[in-house]
């Protein structure tokens, strides 16, 4: 509790700007657009929108009252509240799942650093479609670039938990997330001028429901939980770090709204562009790292709009990588009953990831190069097991834990002030975790795994 307290957020808009610092990020700006493409673009904006309506409002909000109820992570939390032992594999699980994600993070990381070093040695200048394809190959299979490139960040990440949460994150993130989002504007604008920009509108605004089947509704709601950072308690050290008074709800709300709007936006940015250049929308997780190259060479100030498109992404990834690896540090400070500190256990976090990075990165290029599991490779087998099944599989035992198990007040969701005119909001929130997000969660998985046919 001590180093909960001493680490807490200073300001309402800190804790704004640092939870949704987390949920923006590569899930946003690269996985998001990826995924429409590969899904059918407008049909699967379309289910993602209703997954972030349905899911994402009650299950961040449930993260952060757990967290704030016991002030604690998830080790702690879930004892703290049910006052038994029986949901502990549930905090074991989300470290898991955290510390699987994490490797994988760092390594999209990696490509974006990659990128942000090219765009300020004006590499990619000049290069047409086919060479940015080519060259995004080149880079993702040299093994000491891919080494460095994710180091780095992981590096810059246990910089920033070094000195703590409030001077390191809620710093950066008030000056950078409002700066990103300009910048993803003038972005939007410069696309919307290029020739056949409005095909790439189409695709990605009107839905075609016949695309809308039970595997794409699978994995828009996995992207529900990955780009809201829900369903692996990583919310829970946020909420514990929230001041009492701060209002769940419109915290919450404020957070979905923006995460939304950069994923949008980012739609907005890369379809236009993908049909006027020629790529192909369903060209898998590098479609990103192809398109934006092409997009950003075509900005006034060429040079410099790469370089800072590249940098604020590489922040916006670098906020999210701060959360999984705060929820790592503060489990282990917390695992160790206070026998490790803060630097003790950043500096056990960032050995086991770094040694991570080594083994995935190995595994996608180097000695053991065609290693396969199931038809995937290590970064792709990690990438489904997390946003398809442990995160959604997380989010449902969450909900079921708060639904069920945890007592609330009227003034948990809402503090005292505002009180009266709120007071329809706890009867809907208990209801839908009780019901509508678990059986939703059911459905989906036993329909998308083909056991139910709906
Ligand atoms: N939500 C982050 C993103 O969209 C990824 C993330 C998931 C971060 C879970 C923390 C926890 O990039």
């Amino acid at each position: 509790m001590e180093q909960t307290k001493k680490s807490g957020f200073n300001s309402k808009l800190g804790v704004i700007l640092a939870a949704a610092g987390s949920a923006i990020g590569l899930g946003n700006i690269w996985k998001f657009p990826y995924e429409t493409g590969e899904n059918g673009g407008g049909a699967f904006l379309l289910v993602y929108l209703i997954c972030v309506l349905i899911f994402g409002m009650p299950l961040l909000m449930t993260e952060i009252l757990i967290g704030r109820k016991a002030g604690k992570t998830t080790f702690s939390a879930f004892r703290e509240i049910s006052g038994n032992n029986r949901w502990q594999w549930l905090a074991w699980l989300s470290a898991f799942t955290v510390l699987i994600l994490t490797a994988f993070y760092f390594i999209v990381t990696g490509w974006c650093v990659n990128y942000l070093y090219e765009a300020a040695l004006n590499t990619y200048a000049g290069m047409g479609t086919e060479d940015l394809l080519a060259h995004f190959t080149a880079n993702v299979s040299s093994t000491p670039k891919l080494l460095i490139c994710s180091i780095i960040p992981v590096l810059c990440t246990s910089a920033i938990l070094w000195f703590g949460v409030s001077s390191g994150i809620e710093r950066l993130s008030k000056i950078l997330m409002p700066m990103l989002l300009v910048m993803m504007i003038l972005m939007v604008i410069r696309v919307l001028m290029l020739d056949g920009s409005g095909v790439g509108l189409r695709f990605f605004f009107a839905p075609d429901f016949s695309q809308i089947t039970p595997a794409v509704v699978m994995e828009a709601a996995g992207q529900c939980f990955f780009s809201l950072s829900v369903g692996l308690g990583m919310m829970i050290t946020y909420g514990a770090y929230m001041p009492a008074e701060q209002d769940v709800t419109a915290t919450s709300f404020q957070v979905i709204l923006l995460d939304t709007l950069v994923a949008v936006l980012a739609g907005m940015i890369i379809f236009p562009a993908v049909f006027a250049f020629g790529f192909d929308p369903a060209e898998g997780p590098q479609l990103v790292f192809v398109v934006l190259p092409a997009v950003l060479q075509q900005m006034s100030f060429a040079w410099l709009s790469g370089v800072v498109f590249f940098l604020l992404l590489f922040i916006a990834a670098l906020t999210s990588t701060i959360s999984l690896m705060e929820g790592i540090v503060a489990s282990i400070i917390e695992l160790s009953h206070g026998k490790l500190n803060r630097h003790h256990s950043v500096l056990i976090a960032t050995a086991v990831i770094c040694v991570l990075e080594v083994v995935y990165v190995l595994s996608l290029t180097g000695v053991w190069g065609g290693l396969q599991l199931f038809g995937h490779n290590l970064f792709e087998l990690s990438e489904t097991l997390v946003t398809t099944f442990l995160m959604p599989f997380g989010a449902l035992a969450m909900s079921l834990f708060t639904g069920w198990f945890m007592p609330l007040q009227e003034h948990d969701l809402v503090p005292h002030s505002k009180k009266r005119y709120k007071q329809w909001l706890r009867p809907i929130f208990v209801f839908s975790l009780r019901w509508i997000v678990p059986l939703a969660i059911v459905l989906i998985f036993l329909n998308g795994l083909g056991v139910l046919k709906l």
